[in-house]
């Protein structure tokens, strides 16, 4: 235990500058003076206006006093023998003479000390005062009140009666026993597993349980130290299952973080890092944003919009970078930035087309690369495998707001399947630079319409969002203090956590929260006006062809085959035949996947069931997988429901998956 401790410890120091916080930063050094001085005038206060509390010192110094008394009896009487008779050759029992020998040269040296104490104190008071006696009582008082105090009682910590709650300043240690108690009036048995570390914005504090810290128990812990509501975020150490750090947020730095530095056109480049905001302990929010995919994933209100228009500024700003933007909803994130944004799609048609571009540049690209890397007597300079983008080459950019609807969008009443053209650029496309940013309101699957695209985005945000959001997208994660949902989205006029953001990222994989900054649209249409004015980059000559090619690409688009269907047509397969009684379908689902069917599964019939029963029970089953259908566009009446004889046709669930069905007008 304490060897682990230590070496926590001495990682933590090494990884911190020498000296700790509270001599380095002299607001932390007023604040705790601050701390101190307050609390001891506070407690002089009370011991004015209630001097009978005064009394409540006598039965520790009292125990303190007995206790001392006590073991130096014992140690006078004891039958022990001084440590020559030890070191004597041919160790055996002290002798009853040699004991109490022992006894009286201990009461010897008790009376020699005694003596010359008394003696001390008469001079001392003979020299200089009453002060000399009265001030060793006071010592001695205050040493055996130390020693007398009742450990085991339950004390409220001093937070609870000062009413003022956490503040900057207070004594790690002090702070420690109030998280410890007050994880204890949970009933969490807990223990301070190393110091508490004091930062700019809070504590962490080190606690080593055995029990589990639940939300309610933090949530209970916040009320006791009169901390902020989500104040509080369980941190688990790796190495160590019973050891959880407890950050606790004091201060926000988030709070105000204004807007994004200057940026000078072409100024920037997708090579290098982009400063987009600030991380919690204050210092600049870094993202390496060159050839990833980004997503990020807020409710309403989030500020997934404005952290675009962050996004935004820091790409157009760059001289290797062509952006695009496509917006179903037509909101103003595109809008406001003008002619920055080469063009905007607002309609399915155009965004299909744009996607399509995309798709054929960054096929062309990585055909070039191919090029390249093939070894030729004079050929060009094998250079990187990837796409190097430069003002000669520069990166493509398409950034998607509120992609869900993309992903749902119709063409000609068809669903239009352009999430399977996001994929498909998000799987060709990184190589090349020629990237995808995404921002959405949920991370389910139907809302992102497949589950490729999560797993190809290589940064992840997630903004204030819904419990459920962070399970999808990082499950498991919510226990390992990435709470996103935790923070509070914007409402009416107050901005709440908006704009704050966990990332999971190159460089940001600890929990931490961060905010981007916030341009308004004033600035924004400054900065535009100013970049169109200078002149925006060009794309170069072999892209712009690409662009324009026209070329099929088909065959590159992978589809994405929902499970339901690919499961179908394997009992389709299995069976050898082209159409599949409904019943028979559900069996062999239930089969291949007890798991994700289980839903169906649970409405089977019992084994032992009458044969009216049973008939219900396999109706309702059937009805249930019906139900799964529906979602892919296959209505039931189509379908033929579990009445149709012919069950499941093979060109139905085929059509469904090259998006050529024709679904039914939805019943209004
Ligand atoms: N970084 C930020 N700092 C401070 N306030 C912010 C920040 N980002 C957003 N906000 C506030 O949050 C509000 C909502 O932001 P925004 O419109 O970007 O959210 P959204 O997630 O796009 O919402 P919706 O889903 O409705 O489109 C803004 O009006 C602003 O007041
Ligand atoms: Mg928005």
């Amino acid at each position: 235990m304490y060897p682990e401790r230590w070496r926590q410890r001495l990682t933590e120091s090494a990884a911190e500058p020498v000296a700790p916080l509270v001599f380095r930063d002299p607001r932390q050094a007023l604040a705790s003076t601050r701390y101190v001085t307050s609390e001891a005038a506070r407690m002089c206060i009370r011991r004015a206006l209630h001097p009978w509390e005064l009394a409540r010192i006598l039965p520790p110094i009292g125990r303190g006093a007995w206790r001392g008394i006590s073991r130096w009896w014992r140690w006078v009487a004891a039958h022990d023998i001084r440590d020559d008779h030890i070191r004597r050759p041919g160790l055996k029992p002290a002798g009853r003479d040699e004991i109490s020998d022992n006894r009286q040269f201990r009461a010897a040296i008790s009376g020699g000390v005694l003596f010359v104490a008394s003696i001390g104190e008469l001079v001392g008071y003979l020299v200089v005062g009453a002060e000399v006696p009265l001030l060793s009582v006071l010592a001695a008082s205050a040493i055996a009140g130390t020693a007398g105090r009742d450990r085991t009682a339950e004390r409220t910590p001093a937070l609870a009666t000062s009413g003022a709650g956490l503040r900057p300043g207070i004594p790690t240690g002090v702070l420690a026993r109030h998280v410890v108690r007050g994880l204890e009036a949970s009933r969490v048995t807990a223990e301070p597993a190393a110091p508490p570390v004091q930062h700019r914005w809070g504590w962490t504090v080190p606690v080593l349980t055995e029990d589990e810290l639940t939300d309610k128990t933090l949530r209970a812990l916040e009320r006791r130290l009169r901390a902020r509501r989500g104040s509080i975020t369980p941190i688990p150490d790796p190495d160590n299952a019973a050891v959880t750090a407890l950050r606790i947020v004091h201060t926000d730095l988030l709070g105000q973080v204004g807007g994004p530095p200057p940026r000078p056109p072409l100024s920037g480049s997708i090579t290098e890092p982009a400063d987009l905001g600030r991380v919690m302990d204050g210092d600049p929010l870094i993202l390496e944003l060159l050839r990833v995919h980004a997503l990020f994933v807020g409710g309403t209100g989030s500020g997934k919009s404005s952290a675009l228009w962050t996004l935004l500024d820091w790409l157009t700003s760059c001289r290797d970078v062509i952006v695009y933007g496509i917006d179903l909803t037509g909101g103003p994130v595109f809008r406001a930035w003008g002619g920055c944004i080469r063009q905007v799609a607002t309609d399915a048609d155009a965004a299909r087309d744009l996607l399509e571009r995309f798709i054929r540049l960054s096929k062309a690209r990585a055909d070039r690369l191919g090029e390249r890397a093939e070894p030729r007597p004079g050929g060009p300079p094998p250079g990187d495998e990837n796409w190097d983008p430069a003002v000669d080459g520069p990166a493509y950019v398409l950034v998607i707001d509120e992609y869900p609807v993309l992903a749902d969008a119709r063409i000609d009443g068809k669903p239009a399947r352009l999430a399977d053209l996001v994929t498909t650029l998000e799987r060709i496309g990184r190589k090349t630079a020629t990237q995808a940013m995404l921002a959405a309101q949920r991370a389910g699957k139907g809302d992102l319409g497949n589950t490729t695209v999560k797993a190809m985005t290589e940064v992840q945000g997630l903004l204030p969002c819904a419990a459920g959001d962070v399970d999808m997208l990082w499950p498991g994660r919510r226990s390992e203090g990435w709470r996103p949902d935790l923070l509070k989205g914007a409402s009416g006029r107050r901005a709440n956590d908006a704009g704050k953001v966990y990332l999971n990222a190159a460089g940001h994989d600890e929990p931490r929260t961060s905010r981007f900054y916030r341009l308004t649209v004033a600035e924004i249409h400054r900065r535009a006006i100013k970049r169109m004015e200078a002149g925006l980059p060009e794309p170069d000559e072999y892209s712009a062809r690409a662009w324009d090619s026209g070329e099929d690409i088909t065959d590159l688009i992978e589809r994405d085959v929902p499970k339901l269907l690919s499961d179908l047509l394997g009992a389709l397969d299995v069976h050898q035949v082209d159409g599949l009684p409904s019943a028979a379908a559900v069996a062999h689902l239930v089969e291949v996947d007890p798991d994700d069917y289980a839903d169906i599964a649970d409405l089977l019939p019992a084994a032992d069931a009458g044969p009216d029963e049973t008939r219900a029970a396999m109706q309702r089953a059937q009805m249930a997988l019906a139900r799964r259908l529906a979602v892919h566009g296959l209505s039931t009446a189509q379908l033929g429901g579990p009445g149709n004889p012919r069950g499941y046709r093979r060109a139905d669930i085929q059509a469904s998956i090259d998006g050529t069905w024709d679904p039914l007008p939805a019943r209004s």
